[in-house]
């Protein structure tokens, strides 16, 4: 079993820095959200949970206490120069029996076609991989092709797609599961 690993909560990537998700964050995060819905409420269930800035800053204590615990790891997507927020990327499910876990990740829509969340993946990646973490998975809805090309783009490998695996605003939908391991 793999020891409970930290993260450090500066990342500095070419293009982006990720910075440990924190209140100093939240308003920004919250505009964000707020004037993307339409475009990240397709494949993020929270997204029409997150109806005010409380619950944005209710969400930053949560992934507080959790980053505490070595649960799991939210940063912020900034832009290296600005330090606006561009997005946001996680690592999630991680499980220390199997030295495995699983990354998210969003950008406000105007920031996309950039590079910037593979920047950030390519960064935290070297970092889970330092952790002794041994597999990565990116995980997303079959139909959400611009998250399926961040993990081709940065060589996870697909394994397979689950069958109605996620529900969504009333029906069910396949989610395909990619993966990279530590070598690759
Ligand atoms: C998924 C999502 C983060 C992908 O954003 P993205 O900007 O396409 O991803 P990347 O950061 O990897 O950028 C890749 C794009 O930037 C371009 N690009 C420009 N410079 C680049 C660089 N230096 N490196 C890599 N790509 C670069 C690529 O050509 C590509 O554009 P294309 O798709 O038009 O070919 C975004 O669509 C999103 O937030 N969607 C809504 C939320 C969501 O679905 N999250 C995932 C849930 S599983």
């Amino acid at each position: 079993m793999l020891e409970p690993f930290s993260l450090p909560e500066i990342i500095e990537g070419t293009n982006v820095i990720l910075y440990k998700r924190d209140h100093n964050y939240d308003n920004e995060m919250w505009l964000a959200i707020d004037s993307n819905r339409k475009f990240l409420r397709s494949y993020l269930m929270w997204v029409d949970r997150t109806d005010c800035f409380d619950s944005v800053t209710n969400a930053t204590k949560h992934f507080n206490l959790a980053w505490a615990s070595q649960a799991k790891f939210a940063y912020v997507i900034a832009d290296k120069c600005s330090k606006k927020l561009l997005g946001s990327i996680d690592i999630h499910n991680i499980d220390l029996d199997n030295h495995s876990a699983e990354i998210g990740y969003w950008l406000k829509e105007d920031k996309t076609g950039y590079g910037y969340v593979s920047d950030a993946l390519r960064q935290l990646e070297k970092y889970a991989f330092a952790a002794k973490i041994n597999r990565l998975v990116i995980s997303c809805d079959s139909r959400n092709r611009a998250s399926a090309n961040v993990a081709i783009r940065n060589g996870y490998k697909f394994e397979n797609t689950n069958r109605k695996a996620i529900f969504a605003y009333g029906d069910f939908y396949d989610r395909e599961i990619y993966a990279k391991l530590v070598n690759e």
